[in-house]
């Protein structure tokens, strides 16, 4: 097609537009849109028709054929009862003063909201964020961190193990905890180190009100000189006046995991009953004014080790807890299955 051509077709088409849009009765307005203006309607077949001619000529036909396009839009539109000015995109009858449909609104789930909460307390106190991968590698999950082959400690996590093997030959397996994000971490860079690692963890246990075979965990990892047991105190006292409110207290009950030592069972005081012994049996902590909420203790020469840091010129501490525990107290959830069924009376309570 040559220009000449061209521009005859176009008249073509407005003349047909034309006696389209004065037969309006016999063909709705939709109709004559659709076949004009439509994406594959007359108009738009001729301007891809366009590449075809030489470029010169190309620029001044296609300012015809839009000059085109706008009249007829305008024709459509005052035949619809749009005025010209408001385009002929707009529809008719638009009534803007009628309520809008109602659009359920979604909201964080209650873990997520939890997670943002202790993630932003961390951050005010220097922590970033750092990530693991979920199918992990025996010597990451275990040995690095100071569980020899065969050692009874590896029993305390019931470990679902996959059909795949690492490099060295060993079964890969669903990471039981966060801590092989110390390791990962420790091997990638220099001290000083300050990161929590937030994450999905896996463990084969029966599912109850405080149990699951999926949770998550938050971990944290503090390397530098001189980092002792009363640097991981102080923080973690801090952590929980940030989330609980200024009168929580923190104690330590002596614990054990390979990686740290010493290592610490961590109580905060009962963010409900407030440890008063006197008023009705407190159903959250037993009436014992305390709740267990992390493992955390100091890291285990082995640990810094097997990470090629020296245990003479570094130290630090390191904790994980269970996310779920803090999104039950945070929110009052009294069975942890409420957390994964998506009940939206659940979802909703927490904003
Ligand atoms: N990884 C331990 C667990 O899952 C928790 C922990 C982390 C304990 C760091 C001490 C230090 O139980």
């Amino acid at each position: 097609m040559n220009a000449t051509e061209w521009k005859e077709k176009l008249s073509a088409i407005r003349d047909s537009f034309s006696v389209s849009i004065n037969n309006v009765q016999t063909e709705n307005p939709e109709a004559i849109e659709l076949r004009f203006l439509g994406r594959k309607g007359e108009l738009a077949l001729l301007l891809r028709d366009l590449k075809d001619i030489p470029i010169e000529e190309r620029k001044a036909l296609g300012a015809l054929g839009n000059t085109a396009k706008e009249e007829m839009m305008v024709r459509l539109g005052a035949l619809k009862g749009v005025p010209a000015s408001a385009g002929p995109a707009a529809k008719p009858n638009l009534d803007l003063t009628l309520p809008g449909w109602p659009f359920p609104k979604g909201t964080l789930h209650p873990l997520t909201v939890t997670l943002n909460r202790m993630t932003e307390c961390f951050a005010k106190l220097g922590f970033s964020v750092a990530e693991g991968p979920l199918i992990e590698e025996d010597y990451f999950n275990f040995e690095a961190l100071n569980f020899p082959p065969f050692h009874p400690a590896r029993d305390m996590q019931d470990t679902f193990y996959v059909d795949v093997k690492d490099a060295s030959g060993k079964d890969m397996l669903l990471r039981t905890h966060t801590s092989p994000v110390q390791i990962r971490t420790m091997k990638n860079q220099e001290p000083p180190i300050r990161i929590i690692s937030p994450g999905r963890v896996f463990r084969s246990e029966a599912v109850d009100a405080s149990h699951s075979f999926a949770f998550h965990q938050i971990e944290g990892l503090y390397v530098d000189k001189n980092v002792s047991m009363a640097d991981l105190k102080w923080t973690l006292e801090e952590f929980m006046k940030d989330l609980f409110g200024s009168s929580a207290k923190v104690r330590f009950m002596p614990s054990y995991f390979p990686f740290v030592e010493p290592g610490a069972e961590v109580e905060v005081s009962c963010v409900f009953c407030r440890g008063k012994a006197d008023g009705p049996r407190c159903p959250v902590c037993k009436g014992t004014g305390w709740i267990e909420l992390l493992g955390a203790g100091v890291v285990h020469p082995n640990v810094l080790k097997a990470c090629n840091y020296d245990p003479a010129k570094w130290s630090g501490f390191a904790f994980g807890a269970g996310i779920e525990r803090f999104a039950m107290l945070l929110f009052g959830i009294s069975d942890m299955r409420m957390l994964y069924e998506n009940d939206l009376r659940i979802l909703k309570q927490v904003q």
